[in-house]
């Protein structure tokens, strides 16, 4: 038996002006997608903003519905929003934010596992890697590839 470890590292920033123009604008179009939110249900509010390969940004945020399981969250109707309606660009980068009680959370919102298989088709599809920008009040942590918040990815296509 040989003991093996799967490491991830991430870029932290303190807050997105710290980024670059691109990665900051897109933390700012998650933060315009909450205004999107539906969530009379948990009152968790969420907003995605993916960015294309052409530069375009396509935002989501998180719909729920009295049959619990019919919502989907802000990542997943950003991506599928996105795949939609341009289906010859790749997905590169994808930003969320979520917000209780009017504030942006402290901490970083983590996609849920379904979300972040979603990422990893896309990814795939795209044959590059596509960033993960979990956004936070406090601090913002970013993923250079969706491999690093899902190991050992699925991605028999
Ligand atoms: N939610 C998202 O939209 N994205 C996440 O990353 C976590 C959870 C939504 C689903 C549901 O509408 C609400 O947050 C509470 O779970």
């Amino acid at each position: 038996m040989v003991r093996k470890e799967i490491r991830i590292g991430y870029e932290e920033y303190a807050s997105a002006g710290e980024m670059s123009p691109e990665d900051h604008a897109l933390c700012q179009a998650a933060v315009e997608a909450l205004e999107g939110s539906y969530a009379p249900y948990s009152h968790f509010h969420v907003g995605a903003a993916v960015r294309l390969s052409d530069g375009t940004v396509v935002k989501g945020a998180n719909q729920e519905n009295a049959a619990y399981p019919s919502g989907l969250c802000a990542e997943r109707t950003a991506m599928f929003a996105a795949g939609a309606a341009y289906p010859g660009l790749d997905i590169v980068s994808i930003a969320v934010v979520a917000r209780q009680d009017g504030r942006i959370c402290s901490d970083p919102v983590a996609p849920c596992g379904a979300c972040r298989q979603v990422m990893a088709q896309y990814q795939t599809k795209s044959g590059k890697p596509m960033s993960v920008i979990l956004v936070g009040a406090d601090r913002i942590m970013k993923f250079a590839r969706v491999d690093d918040i899902l190991p050992l990815i699925f991605d028999n296509i």
